[in-house]
Formats: C-alpha cells, structure tokens, sequence
C-alpha cells in the first residue's frame, strides 16, 4: 500500500488524515503508544505491511503474513468518562463488521470482548490500550488486525482463523477496505462522543455471537461457566451463573462448558 494509495481512498474527516505508513515494523500499536505520549494527535493512522512483535489480547501475539492483510492502528483522545473506554472496542468491531458485510455480502457476528467472526473462525482482532498519563487526558490506541487476502495460516492457527479470501474465494482491496473501517469507526466515534452510546450498544447486540451460548470465561486465573447474555451499558458481558446475573469486564472466552 503506497502513501498516494491511502491519500486518495480516505474519505474521512480526522481519522487517518495523519498518517505513518511501515513496510516493516514491531506492533502499529506499540508505535502509537508512544507516538501518543509525545504528542501524536487525535485521529492520527500507524498501518504496517509486515509487524515482527505483533500483539494480541492477554499477552498473545498475532501473526499476518506480510503483505496480505491489514495491521493498523488509530490513536483516539476520548472525552467520554474512562469507565466507558470498553465501548471503544466494541465501536470498532461495529466499524469491521459493517465493512466486511458490505464488501463480502458474508454474514459477520461479534465474540465479545472483540473478535469478529466469518463461519465461527476469527477473521479480524481488536486490541485497544489506554494510556492514562498523570498530567494530560487519556488517549486510547484502537489496534485492529484484519485477515484480507491470506490462504495458508500456521498448523495452530488452521481451525480458528480465517481470512476474507478463504470464506468468499476473492482476493481484496485493502485499502479500500481500510477507506471503509475508517470511515464507519469515525462516524461511530462521533456518535459516541455524542453520547449515543446505546446506538452503538445496540448495534453490537445485534451480532452478539455468544448469546445464549454457553461459555466459560478465563480471567485472572479464574473459571467462570455460565450462559452468556446481553451486553451491559458499558460494554461488559453479563453471564448468567449459578442463578446470578454476573457482569465480566475482561477474559477469555471458551464456548462450551
Ligand atoms: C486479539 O485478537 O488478540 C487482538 C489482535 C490485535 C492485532 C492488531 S494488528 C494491529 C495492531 N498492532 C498490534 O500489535 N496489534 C493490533
């Protein structure tokens, strides 16, 4: 992807109008991290060919064959209370799924806290970080890795993940792709910072794939088994367990029990 090539398909307002675009570098989001920390603006894009320490959620890392998929991150300065960043994650999984429906015509559903699914398998991974500096507001990088074009995956990888080639049989344009994630993850910002949080909640609801399901969840070295449910105001899952309605705010989710 050449620096002409985004210019000409962004056809956004804010985000991605800055951008750093890598043949090669550790993790989009690692860079926006700091970038953040020394000033990096609102909106601002790092996309990367290739990542050589690409990072998953719980300490995990994720591979992307080079050249072949979209590795990207955006740096958000959110004004909305710090207790509602989870909504962050979601509003981006809304802006993937919205792309991937309309340019595959593929149903797409959500696996909280942030997959998005074709055919049950993996075919996008959100990773957002805050930073919460003492003397300055918070700024939040939105990671967003997308298998676009990939045919072969690792052994490990084989039944969980898919790409966009693999379930439609067609090769993509990714930066038309990245046109589109940018376009709906702005307008869902807006929407967020305009306090319609309960659009973007709704939404989601809408392709809640673990509803119903059941689940165990992994976090912090704890077990919980339970049905999953609805999504809660600020984006936790609420599980029914035990007879209890538990809200989980982080973990790993297993389907079955
Ligand atoms: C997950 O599913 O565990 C989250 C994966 C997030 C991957 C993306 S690729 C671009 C950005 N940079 C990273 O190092 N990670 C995110």
């Amino acid at each position: 992807m050449d620096d002409k090539e985004i210019k000409q398909t962004l056809g956004t307002k804010i985000f991605g109008k800055i951008f750093h675009n890598f043949q090669t570098i550790d993790s989009t989001n690692i860079y926006a991290k700091a970038l953040a920390q020394t000033g990096g603006q609102h909106g601002t894009l790092v996309i990367t060919e290739e990542q050589t320490s690409g990072r998953g959620r719980m300490g995990r890392i994720w591979k992307s064959e080079k050249g072949k998929n979209l590795t990207f991150s955006i740096i958000v300065h959110p004004t909305i209370p710090s207790e509602k960043f989870g909504i962050i994650s979601l509003m981006a999984g809304i802006a993937v799924t919205e792309t991937i429906q309309s340019i595959t015509g593929l149903s797409v559903l959500c696996k909280w806290p942030n997959d998005v699914l074709l055919n049950r398998k993996k075919v996008c991974g959100i990773l957002c970080e805050g930073i919460f500096p003492l003397d300055k507001p918070p700024v939040v990088v939105i990671g967003i890795g997308i298998n676009v074009n990939q045919r072969e995956f690792p052994h490990e990888l084989r039944e969980s993940a898919t790409s966009l080639l693999l379930e439609s049989g067609k090769d993509f344009d990714r930066t038309e792709i990245l046109g589109q994630v940018l376009s709906s993850l702005e307008r869902w910002y807006d929407a967020l910072e305009t306090g319609e949080t309960e659009k973007i909640i709704s939404a989601w609801r809408a392709q809640n794939y673990l509803l119903g399901k059941e689940i165990t969840i992994d976090h912090n070295g704890k077990h919980i088994k339970g049905v999953a449910g609805d999504i809660s105001e600020d984006g936790g899952l609420l599980l029914q367990a035990e007879g209890q309605e538990i809200k989980v705010i982080a973990g790993d989710i297993t389907i079955g029990r």
